[in-house]
């Protein structure tokens, strides 16, 4: 149900009906995100909240808070599609739909969903017509002052039309349950059956090669059956490493193969304790782990298979091995791939409870829908082996509640009704709190957000408690860009330009530079790790910018919006990788005479500057202190335009020239090659050069480009500021650099041209590779 539905924003309520005319509706594919197409506003979704984690207490002007994008308007989606004649029943599934939806076929409603991050299937049954076409109409009714980061808006997810017969498998119907017994791995099942007589259940397993490994058969008639079947030699799903099989049912009734359903599953253990840390299969890991929002950055919230493998790459590049979907279920699909990398997850249900952080957030439906949306996020993401802990919520107002353990403990329920196998967590900001007032007894593993420091004495007067950092660092800073003097450290000025430094010193006052965290992680072995603060700069939460428009994303990704990396990637990569580098900052392009501290990130114990060939002395990591135990640091630097050279204590080298003023443009591409889908997508990185090829890191030269073999989708260069549309066919670079989107739907070759007033253009071709054989 993916192409040719019928789309326009409308606040109408008569687009249900059958006859509406719809001719000038646009012809749209799903997943679509119709509010990234803008315009940018100050006004839009322009908030008057406070924000009590940030100790605003009283309310102000928040403008930028959601991306500063449409995405309160509300729209209409209709579609045409054929229910075959031997079909008993029909179903409609959503991945999501953001947000407020009603679901009509053929005129009557059959359903609806508020939460926009929570998938849901419709039975439509009741309201088609057999061997015949029938209509589905969606209407979509976001509501203003209601989340505190970028939604997108739409039917962003993916959707299927489900037909069956008279005895089939429901919605959602296994549930796959590994256990290790030594060289045998034990496969539990439950199989959820509509069959009004006796059936065959088929169950067969198929390795990672597509052989069936264990088949058996079973006769029963139970609605939900429970089984169990057996590999003696099997494969363990490892952490960047992963192995899955594929789990299928075959559902027989006289004779006749009514139903088939499968689910990809991966066989590993969980074990965690309050002392001796975190263990997969046995062995000891640290949660590098990172917090994401769901946005895809210049393509919005659609959900896009190539954009999130290449925000899972870009991680792995720097040593994640975890992902915590903050603050609710991301997509189906971003956790197969997670299954796929081998990446551990949080699965995080919510931002809130009963209490509200905004006016018309969550906490005005939770009585209506909080247990069915946590039902429903256990129950459609447990067979995932990514999967390691479910989040029952983001800093919840209700910690301070001297009830909110009641609370906890509901939810903690819920989750180990539907699913046993994995622990239950949440992220406490207000840790004491949470602690004296029983929210930590609650789960099974404590989230603490923003306490480096407090660990230890947690540690000590909980001896019980699991811990690791939920949520860490929250470092701020704008890609390229650097002020002086560097501030060691101290938290970000409100700055005129609206960016932060990438010194990575500066920070709300809740946050700390990433070495802090380092630190902490490394001296206590029984925390399980951190999730940093974000991957990616998302769309929205422009903090400190909270009422500056058009500040309109977030300056605490590692990487940047367009999926650059900033300084602090190199922080990371040397932290949790053992990758050989040198990353030097600043860039060498200021006034004669200007002081500058020079910082620099890699795996060396010490490296030497030199400037203009001159040393300025060997600088040594110093494991007894938190900031330099990850980063090497000379201060007061005269500039004089030349070069600056770090060596490490290996050999190993960087230099970086001051560069003289732009004179060409240099595109790479980021894949070798897409498919002709017309919706994998390639990414082309767009650099600002001068004549002898060093780029130029003040250069914000506008670049136009076009595409020959395939589209152009969508471009960005990271500036968190910017409010051209991402749609638009130039792009203005950002510190010498940007990203463009093509895509094709013809085999052949796919060409971006990326061109600028008075610089020499630049292409870069890839092959577009057939699907078919
Ligand atoms: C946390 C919150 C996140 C984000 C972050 C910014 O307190 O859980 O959603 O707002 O602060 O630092």
């Amino acid at each position: 149900m993916d192409k040719f539905w019928k789309f326009a924003k409308s606040t109408q309520d008569d687009a249900y009906k059958i006859d509406f005319d719809d001719s000038d509706f646009v012809t749209v594919a799903v997943p679509h995100d119709y509010a990234i197409d803008g315009p940018f506003a100050e006004e839009n979704d322009k908030q008057f909240e406070k924000i009590v984690a940030d100790g605003i207490n009283k309310p102000m002007v928040h403008v930028g808070r959601t991306g500063g994008l449409p995405i309160t308007d509300w729209a209409w989606y209709r579609k045409e599609f054929f229910v075959d004649a031997a079909t008993k029943n029909v179903f409609l599934e959503f991945d999501g739909i953001m947000s407020n939806s009603t679901v009509y076929v053929n005129g009557i409603k059959v359903g609806g969903h508020i939460y926009g991050y929570t998938s849901f299937c419709v039975d439509a049954t009741s309201a088609c017509n057999f061997g015949a076409t029938n209509l589905v109409a969606v209407s979509v009714r976001p509501e203003g002052h209601a989340s505190r980061w970028y939604t997108g808006a739409g039917i962003y997810r993916n959707v299927r039309l489900v037909q069956k017969g008279d005895a089939y498998f429901p919605y959602q119907a296994i549930f796959v349950r590994p256990t290790v017994r030594g060289k045998r791995a034990e496969i539990d099942f439950d199989i959820n059956i509509i069959a009004a007589e006796e059936y065959i259940l088929e169950v067969e397993i198929c390795d990672q090669s597509n052989n069936i490994v264990a088949s058996q058969k079973f006769i029963s008639n139970k609605a939900k059956f429970s089984g169990q079947i057996a590999l003696d030699n099997y494969h363990l799903w490892e952490v960047l490493n992963a192995y899955l099989y594929t789990f299928t049912a075959k559902l027989h009734v006289k004779g006749k193969n009514s139903d088939t359903t499968a689910t990809k599953f991966g066989i590993r253990t969980i074990k965690y304790d309050a002392n001796k840390g975190l263990f997969i299969n046995d062995k000891y890991i640290k949660l590098n782990g990172v917090c994401m929002h769901h946005d895809l950055g210049a393509i919005g919230a659609a959900v896009n298979i190539s954009a999130i493998r290449r925000q899972l790459e870009k991680l792995i590049d720097i040593g994640t091995n975890a992902i915590r979907f903050s603050h609710n279920p991301p997509s189906p699909e971003y956790l197969d791939m997670c299954d796929e990398y081998g990446l551990l997850t949080m699965d995080e249900a919510f931002d809130e409870w009963e209490l509200h952080k905004l006016k018309n957030s969550y906490a005005k439906h939770f009585k209506q829908e909080a247990i069915a949306d946590m039902t429903a996020m256990v129950c459609r993401d447990r067979n995932h082996p990514s999967v390691l802990m479910w989040s029952i919520g983001n800093e919840i107002l209700e910690q301070k509640l001297i009830y909110g353990w009641k609370y906890a403990k509901f939810f903690n329920d819920i989750c180990h009704a539907h699913d046993y196998t994995r622990p239950t967590t949440a992220g406490f900001n207000n840790t004491e709190t949470a602690f004296i007032n029983g929210l930590t007894a609650e789960v099974d593993i404590v989230g603490v957000n923003y306490k480096p420091h407090q660990y230890d004495r947690f540690h000590q007067i909980y001896p019980d408690a699991v811990l690791y950092g939920s949520e860490t660092a929250s470092a701020l800073s704008s890609r390229g860009h650097y002020y002086f003097p560097v501030k060691y450290p101290s938290i970000a000025p409100n700055a005129p330009d609206l960016q932060a430094s990438s010194y990575d010193l500066l920070g709300r006052p809740w946050s700390y530079y990433p070495e802090r965290e380092f630190f902490v992680q490394k001296k206590y072995k029984y925390l399980l790790g951190e999730f940093v603060w974000t991957g990616f700069d998302y769309l929205g939460e422009p903090s400190p910018y909270h009422s500056d428009w058009p500040s309109r994303s977030s300056y605490f990704g590692i990487y940047d919006l367009a999926g650059l990396k900033k300084d602090r990637a190199y922080a990371y990569m040397s932290a949790w990788t053992n990758k050989k580098f040198v990353h030097v900052l600043p860039h060498w392009n200021w006034n004669e005479g200007d002081v500058i501290d020079i910082h620099c990130y890699t795996h060396a114990h010490a490296a030497e500057l030199f400037v203009n060939g001159v040393s300025h002395g060997i600088q040594h990591k110093d494991e007894n202190d938190e900031l330099l135990s990850n980063r090497l640091i000379w201060t007061d630097i005269v500039f004089a335009p030349g070069q600056i050279m770090v060596v490490a204590d290996d050999g190993l080298s960087t230099t970086i020239k001051t560069a003289e003023a732009p004179a060409k443009l240099r595109v790479t591409a980021e894949t070798a090659s897409i498919a002709a889908t017309g919706d994998d997508f390639a990414y082309f990185e767009v650099d600002v050069l001068d004549a002898a090829g060093n780029i130029c890191p003040h250069a914000n030269t506008r670049v136009v480009f076009s595409v020959s073999g395939g589209e152009y989708v969508a471009s960005d260069a990271g500036d968190a500021t910017s409010t051209r549309i991402f749609a638009q066919p130039y792009c203005e670079a950002f510190h010498g650099k940007l990203i463009a989107i093509a895509k094709s739907s013809d085999a052949g070759r796919l060409t971006l041209t990326a061109s600028a007033d008075g610089l020499a253009s630049d292409s870069c071709s890839i092959d577009v590779v057939s699907l078919e054989v």
